[in-house]
């Protein structure tokens, strides 16, 4: 029978001697540590596996590298930087929250627990994870990969989602150290992603297989049991108006998905508008998965000789196919202009 009680505080050694010999010391985030960086890459990492973030990381940290150079940013700026990596509600978070740090926090960025949970995208672990690694202050973290290492190492089993993160976010305070908390909440971030993964763990390299009670015997992750959900689907007719150098688009306004994206028009108004002056037409059908939706794109593709005016309140520009960087778009209708 393992003895947890016992066994927490050598998790935690046993982790962070693990990170100091074998961590992942060169992810870009884990050099010239400041708040600031740990706040933009924790954000990225909320959703999306390392290898994905590290180009977004870097070019958002080559326009923005500090701070103060990020408060005059514009929310089209950040969604423009987002644009490939998904979950924009994050990027509108990033530009929330840093307004909010302007008005209520003096520019400064928040050292307190507290204070840092009042900003859009920060929760109780991300919170955790910039107190304990741009801060060295110790705070437990509970993210998917944390949550995995530490069910699998107690056997929290539990059916129901809310009792089970209950019963984890006590482990993860129980084992989270006093000290080396800068190493340790990297390290176990590590071995979740690297060593403790959610099929075929990799038993043998792990520094906790002597106190793990999972160890060795399973090779699905202890989890909830899951809800066999049907993803709805959703079909959507884009029309898109271009030139031999710009393309007609419209800012979606739209809680559902994509809001604050820049898109073909996907209005029958403008639809009409556009259709009844002369083009060559084209169309393309593609299918993008979201989380929760499926989508059926179909995108009518208008050819003009020049630009024309269009006559609407929805917030619209031709954009130039060379600028289209410095507009938020998603991925598969970036791929779509850039084959044009
Ligand atoms: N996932 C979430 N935060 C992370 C970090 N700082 N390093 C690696 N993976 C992470």
């Amino acid at each position: 029978m393992i003895n947890l009680q016992k066994d927490n505080m050598n998790l935690s050694s046993l982790v962070i001697d693990w990170y100091k010999s074998q961590g992942r010391k060169n992810l870009p985030w884990r050099s010239n540590i400041s708040p600031y960086r740990v706040w933009i890459s924790e954000i990225m990492l909320q959703q999306t596996q390392v290898k994905t973030v590290i180009p977004y990381y870097e070019r958002f940290l080559k326009e923005f590298p500090t701070l103060p150079s990020f408060m005059d940013a514009t929310e089209d700026e950040v969604i423009a930087l987002w644009s490939g990596l998904g979950f924009y509600r994050r990027a509108r978070n990033i530009f929330k929250a840093k307004e909010i740090i302007k008005t209520e926090f003096k520019n400064k960025f928040p050292q307190k627990f507290e204070d840092l949970k009042l900003l859009p995208g920060i929760g109780e672990s991300t919170a955790g994870a910039i107190m304990s690694i741009a801060y060295k202050k110790s705070y437990p973290i509970l993210d998917a990969n944390v949550k995995r290492v530490l069910s699998r190492y107690s056997s929290i089993n539990e059916q129901s989602n809310s009792k089970r993160n209950k019963q984890l976010w006590e482990v993860s305070r129980d084992v989270t150290p006093a000290n080396n908390i800068f190493e340790y909440t990297q390290g176990i971030m590590d071995l979740g992603a690297t060593i403790c993964k959610p099929k075929d763990p990799s038993c043998n390299f792990c520094p906790l297989n002597q106190i793990c009670s999972s160890a060795f015997k399973t090779k699905e992750p202890l989890k909830a049991a899951k809800v066999l959900k049907i993803k709805p689907v959703k079909d959507i007719n884009f029309t898109l108006a271009y030139t031999k150098n710009d393309f007609l688009l419209f800012k979606r306004n739209e809680k559902t998905f994509w809001d604050g994206l820049w898109l073909p028009s996907e209005y029958p108004r403008i639809h009409k508008i556009v259709k009844s002056k002369s083009s060559t037409q084209k169309n393309i059908q593609k299918k993008h998965k979201l989380t929760h939706l499926d989508l059926n794109l179909s995108i009518s593709l208008l050819r003009y000789d020049k630009i024309f005016k269009v006559k609407t309140n929805i917030e619209h520009r031709w954009i130039r196919k060379s600028d289209i960087d410095s507009f938020g778009m998603p991925a598969p209708i970036k791929k779509i202009i850039l084959s044009l």
